[in-house]
């Protein structure tokens, strides 16, 4: 049943209630901060600074972790979950870093809305741009937080203006900054008419809120100094006649993006951010699927993986599979299908992510996520159904752009080196061939940093130092089509054949023109650049 004003399914409550998104943005624009207070109004924890003193002590633990700090990224992604108000949010954290973008890619698979961080001072950045465009693939509805008003920031006008130019969205303001820099006192709230004022005493404080009747009410000028008074009047005044005002549907539509001025850090505009992810993000959303789509509401429960992380304890070898949640109502212990290998699974032991610690989950609805411990039966783009053969669609493997070949530095242990690739490349953190001559395998990546990520894991998590080496290839393409075409190819093109780590046939080259020549001579063959992961 659809509701007539918004067009979306009639959700149980349950379902209605929860909002599953992303942050994306550029490398220190704030998203740490942001999530870090996300989670502390969240009330998953107690204090700010936790989920940074948290992950200071995990990345001690490795040089992995150490590499992350050092370049002050985030290689990992994880999801934690939170209520606030009404709302139950799970927020999915994305890899910032481009090297990560399949990662990411993947990651907004899972999510039906995004939250973009951006930088007073320094407005749409390259990272914003990039994962913006991801969002855009999927019509995602955005939030956008303009972050660090506390320091000196461009001109709000010029601000909404990049967004509207760079990212061709409209931009609505749900919140107008007073002051810029050290003047900054807080924002007038377009939406509902009130002053929030920033404290910058206390940085967890959340913002005063005083209801203002209309921006003539005598009242602004008791909390809003006289020079900043006239220019506020002035610009919103200017704002409500320029600007696009609101439109709910245009929002979740992907058409449309409010825009909230704050300081992470200060606490400031992050509690009007979350209300205005409840009241404007998107519910739960229809999955695409074969052969047919799933709704949230549905009874049966249902849900893809869409990450998976190995040795997340590396005490533990246990891996992780994030499973987001499509349809129904989940308990604990309930068997499920495993629609690639029909076999049935019993889910005893799913965790949730709150903060960085996991808790047993003992039941999940549609739009949340769950991890499920496993031993590598769940694979990204797997579908889990309580029988159907229903698999959701669209969670690619992209080609990699540069490739290397590996091998282990004592020749000894080349079978323990299979095994630690075949664990990434189910993992998804690289693509691994097997050439048909010759011995060695061929990793693929689509940023060079996974490179270096995947050194060190291989020998933090299995103790084998290996070695990268130039390989003649640059580019790789999967092959499908009819079996004697097929068949005949691999014979004439020998050297160029490799297979997946799922066994698929995979054509290798140095140059476009290879490429070209195979569609030409073997008409009767596909050629991709991605695979759908199932
Ligand atoms: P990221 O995850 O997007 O990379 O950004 P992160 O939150 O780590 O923030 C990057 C830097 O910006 C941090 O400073 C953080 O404290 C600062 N920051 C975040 N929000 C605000 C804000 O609203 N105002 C101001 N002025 N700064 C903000 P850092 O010096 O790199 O780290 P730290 O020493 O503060 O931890």
């Amino acid at each position: 049943m659809l509701d007539t004003a918004t067009n979306q399914p009639v959700l149980p409550p349950e379902i209605a209630r929860r909002r599953t998104f992303a942050i994306i943005s550029h490398p220190d624009a704030g998203k740490t901060t942001l999530t870090e207070k996300f989670l502390l109004y969240g009330g998953a924890i107690q204090m700010a600074g936790q989920v940074r003193a948290k992950g200071e002590a995990r990345r001690t633990r490795s040089d992995f972790m150490q590499m992350e700090k050092d370049r002050g990224i985030s290689v990992s992604a994880s999801a934690m979950s939170f209520d606030y108000g009404n709302f139950r949010f799970n927020l999915v954290d994305t890899p910032g870093h481009s090297d990560f973008s399949e990662d990411t890619y993947r990651t907004l698979t899972a999510v039906d809305a995004a939250v973009m961080v951006i930088d007073g001072a320094k407005g749409v950045e390259s990272q914003t741009q990039k994962l913006f465009e991801v969002c855009r693939l999927r019509d995602l509805p955005i939030l956008t937080f303009c972050n660090k008003m506390d320091r000196e920031s461009r001109d709000t006008f010029e601000i909404i203006d990049e967004i509207q130019e760079m990212l061709a969205i409209d931009v609505t303001p749900a919140a107008w900054p007073i002051g810029v820099g050290r003047d900054f006192i807080g924002c007038y709230d377009m939406l509902r008419d009130r002053l929030e004022l920033m404290d910058r005493a206390d940085r967890n404080k959340v913002a005063e809120s005083i209801e203002i009747n209309g921006l003539d009410d005598p009242k602004l000028a008791e909390h809003v100094p006289e020079h900043l008074l006239d220019k506020l009047l002035e610009e919103v005044e200017m704002a409500r006649e320029l600007l696009p005002k609101l439109d709910p549907q245009a929002v979740l539509e992907g058409h449309m993006t409010p825009i909230w001025f704050g300081s992470a850090i200060n606490s400031f505009g992050v509690k009007e951010l979350m209300e205005g992810i409840g009241a404007y993000g998107p519910q739960p959303q229809i999955q695409s699927a074969e052969p047919r789509q799933i709704s949230p509401e549905e009874k049966k429960v249902s849900g893809f993986v869409f990450k998976v992380q190995a040795n997340m304890d590396p005490k533990h070898r246990d891996r992780v599979a994030f499973v987001r949640m499509a349809s129904g109502h989940f308990k604990r212990g309930m068997k499920l299908t495993h629609v690639r290998t029909k076999k049935p699974m019993a889910i005893s032991n799913p965790v949730l992510f709150l903060a960085s610690d996991r808790e047993l989950a003992e039941e999940a609805w549609a739009g949340d996520i769950i991890g499920i411990p496993n031993h590598g039966q769940l694979r990204i783009g797997d579908t889990l159904t309580e029988g159907e053969a229903i698999r959701v669609k669209g969670i690619p493997s992209f080609a990699p752009e540069l490739l290397q070949g590996v091998r282990a530095g004592d020749p000894m242990k080349a079978k323990h080196l299979e095994k630690a690739l075949m664990q990434f490349a189910e993992e998804g953190a690289a693509k691994v061939f097997k050439p048909s001559i010759g011995s060695g395998f061929i990793v693929g990546v689509v940023g060079a940093l996974q490179f270096e990520v995947l050194a060190s894991r291989i020998e933090l998590e299995y103790g084998l130092p290996v070695r990268f080496d130039n390989s003649q290839f640059t580019s790789a393409r999967w092959v499908s089509g009819d079996r004697a075409e097929l068949d005949k190819f691999v014979n004439a093109n020998k050297q160029h054949i490799a297979h997946d780590h799922d066994g698929d046939i995979v054509y290798l080259t140095r140059l476009q023109w290879d490429i070209d020549r195979v569609e030409r001579d073997y008409p009767a063959l596909k050629l991709t650049a991605t695979k759908e992961m199932m």
